[in-house]
């Protein structure tokens, strides 16, 4: 089978990444007999001081028309729209909201050998198996609906609102994904029970008021799965202290962008963090990290986070489409990160090796190859 995928590899360290998940797809390629006719376009700020656009004309519609989306990272603190808004902010929201990619999935899972990073980064506290949920965030209101503006009084700024839009479609859909989501798991770590963590503010807001109810009533067409429910405030403590007690974790949007950089450092930091963003027909991928400037073009950043979201890109393609092949692929990705990983021998600063990007770019790739070969 032939996939047309979008790339949109962006800024900073965001084109270095990108260059090796595309390594671990050439790979992908070579073993699977499949092939992914690679669309890439120039996209964020670079492309807006160069250009006065944030992408070219015609882009969106590409990514539109394309079987997936793979997004580096976006943004550079010197290029900044006349609004204030960072240049390619647009470009992942115009994904987000234009192509109405109400779930952001954004796992957690510690591997072996990878240190999580709550004490000094160095210490293994929990055992590996131990931290494996999924935050599935809403990604298409709350906070982030544009909502907002200034009061000004005589060319001074004196009032700025931001209102949060809780809309029952919104909650409806994506508590409804978090429970699919849910079936096709294995339960919490802890006691391997399947449960999805309603995580809101119910105890203040109405928007919260409204999303649990809208919980409640989804949660009962799903027996099997145990109803949770969490204050954000409280789950953040509980998240840390006792990770294996979570499965899936569903919730609003701006809860879930904070939630889910927390929940990286459970897992050997943003260097290991994926996601993607899935609606009913379209699907974006990318690393929840963002372009780090100051690392740009020095090789050195941990390209897994990227490779990931790749490896997610095609479990959700496999399953969209039916293609088994593109499952296994996925599957074995995944194994080639562990096995990396579990090797110890390619790793990169943040996970307390030398390795340059690229060098574990390749040793992901040919795991694959090696993977793939013993793959049933
Ligand atoms: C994320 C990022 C974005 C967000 C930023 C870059 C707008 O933090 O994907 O988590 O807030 O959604
Ligand atoms: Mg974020």
């Amino acid at each position: 089978m032939a996939y047309t995928i979008a790339l949109l590899p962006g800024d900073g360290t965001g084109p270095e990444v990108m260059r090796e998940a595309v390594k671990v797809l050439t790979s992908v390629e070579d073993a699977f007999g499949v092939s992914f006719d690679r669309e890439p376009y120039p996209a964020g700020g670079r492309y807006y001081l160069d250009t006065g656009a944030e992408w070219p004309d015609g882009a969106y519609e590409s990514c539109k028309a394309a079987d997936a989306i793979l997004l580096g990272a976006v943004g550079l603190p010197e290029a900044v729209l006349p609004n204030g808004d960072l240049a390619g902010i647009g470009v992942l929201f115009g994904l987000r909201f234009g192509l109405d990619l109400y779930a952001n999935v954004r796992p957690t899972k510690l591997y072996p050998n990878v240190r999580h990073k709550v004490h000094d980064g160095f210490k293994q506290v929990w055992d590996p198996g131990k931290v494996d949920f999924v935050i599935v965030r809403e990604n298409t209101e709350g906070l982030y609906t544009p909502t907002r503006g200034y009061l000004d009084r005589g060319g001074v700024k004196e009032l700025a609102i931001d209102s949060r839009v809780i809309t029952r479609k919104g909650a409806e859909r994506v508590i409804r994904f978090a429970f699919e989501l849910a079936k096709t798991r294995k339960g919490a770590p802890g006691d391997a029970e399947h449960r999805v963590t309603c995580v809101d503010k119910s105890n203040v807001t109405a928007g919260c008021r409204l999303f649990r109810a809208v919980y409640d009533e989804v949660a009962a067409g799903y027996p099997a799965i145990r109803r949770d429910y969490a204050y954000i405030d409280a789950f953040l403590q509980w998240l840390v202290r006792s990770p294996e007690s979570y499965d899936v974790a569903v919730t609003s949007n701006m809860f879930g962008d904070i939630a889910t950089d927390l929940a990286a450092v459970l897992q050997g930091g943003l260097g290991m963090a994926a996601g993607g963003n899935v609606g009913a027909e379209h699907g974006m991928f990318e690393p929840i990290h963002g372009s780090a400037p100051k690392h740009a073009g020095k090789d050195v950043v941990n390209p897994i986070a990227m490779v990931l979201a790749a490896q997610m890109m095609l479990d959700w393609l496999g399953r969209k489409r039916g293609d088994r092949t593109l499952l296994q692929a996925a599957d074995v990705v995944e194994r080639a990160v562990e096995s990396v990983l579990a090797e110890g021998r390619v790793l990169t600063y943040d996970l307390g090796g030398p390795a340059k990007c690229s060098d574990a770019g390749s040793a992901i790739a040919n795991a694959v190859t090696r993977l793939a070969k013993k793959s049933p």
